[in-house]
């Protein structure tokens, strides 16, 4: 395969494709083989988000997931990614105790879990610290404002944010100080469509879309929502790309079936003694005749 092809995507070429126009694809990733799939099929960036304790642990909301957990997931994903750029997902506490913390904790992200940078949520004066720190460790830094799911608690619902004027100009706000504070690229989420274009417009980085129409310089959707297996509720800007959850349903319903009645595992699914050892098998065995408890009457 020609090297270009094998080459990793840097954070220098993910920016360039907004200068090119053209789209970058992002999508999450929990495990190896999803992974693994992903970066085959040419994704640019996989997240390893927090919405793992949502999507796989099945939790009501994103907040208690740990270092730790995250670590457990995103290590697979970076094994599997040859070529996508993967962003670990900063939990809720590991960026918030303090700017010391928070960098040890992006620092083991990078280190023990092979990330090529971290995510974080939210643009208060606090968190473009956290972000400055970081950049000047050497960390690159996704930034993700607009509804935020981390901040479920504060405000009791994920919903459209920045629909009033002012809203939306605060957003405005908040994307150019973390561009000023030294993000690569910002996650908008769930804005209109006008608030959206306008961040694009006025960053030199790119900005990554879910929920935030198609003026964005690239998009986000979580995996699971794509192909059509995830739990509950699903927001109006995914679109489903595939019914997993029916394919999946068939297969097992198949399996049952078959193991109930008998004709699964057939012969072509199954491991025999060649004839030299199965003669020997049962001489071996006649000599030691089952135990009389087990022998059927
Ligand atoms: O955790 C996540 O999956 C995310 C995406 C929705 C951007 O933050």
């Amino acid at each position: 395969m020609p090297e270009q092809l094998l080459a990793r995507m840097t954070i220098p070429t993910l920016q360039a494709r907004k200068a090119a126009g053209e789209k970058i694809v992002a999508l999450t990733a929990y495990d190896y083989p999803t992974a693994e799939i992903l970066d085959r099929l040419g994704v640019d960036l996989i997240l390893v988000g927090d919405s793992v304790a949502m999507v796989v642990l099945g939790r009501d909301n994103t907040v208690s997931l740990t270092v730790d957990e995250l670590l457990h997931h995103l290590k697979p994903v970076a094994r599997a990614a040859r070529k996508a750029l993967v962003i670990a997902d900063m939990p809720f506490l590991s960026f918030r105790l303090s700017p010391e913390d928070a960098l040890r904790n992006a620092g083991r992200f990078i280190q023990e879990g092979g990330a090529g940078g971290v995510k974080i949520e939210g643009a208060s004066p606090a968190r473009l610290e956290v972000v400055r720190r970081f950049v000047e460790a050497e960390i690159p830094v996704l930034g993700h404002i607009g509804l935020t799911p981390q901040s479920i608690l504060r405000q009791g619902q994920f919903k459209v944010q920045g629909g009033e004027a002012e809203e939306g100009a605060r957003i405005v706000r908040e994307a150019e100080a973390l561009e000023e504070a030294g993000v690569f690229a910002i996650v908008l989420e769930c804005i209109p469509l006008e608030v959206a274009a306008e961040i694009t417009a006025r960053l030199s980085i790119p900005t990554i879309g879910i929920g935030a129409g198609i003026s964005c310089d690239g998009q986000i959707l979580v995996f699971h929502d794509l192909v059509g297996c995830s739990r509950g509720y699903l927001p109006k800007f995914v679109r489903k790309y595939a019914e997993m959850d029916l394919l999946i349903g068939d297969a097992v319903a198949g399996y049952g079936d078959e193991v109930r009645s008998g004709n699964f595992p057939d012969d072509g699914h199954s491991y025999h003694l060649k004839p030299e050892a199965l003669l020997r098998f049962r001489a071996v065995l006649k000599d030691r005749p089952a135990c009389p408890a087990k022998t059927k009457p």
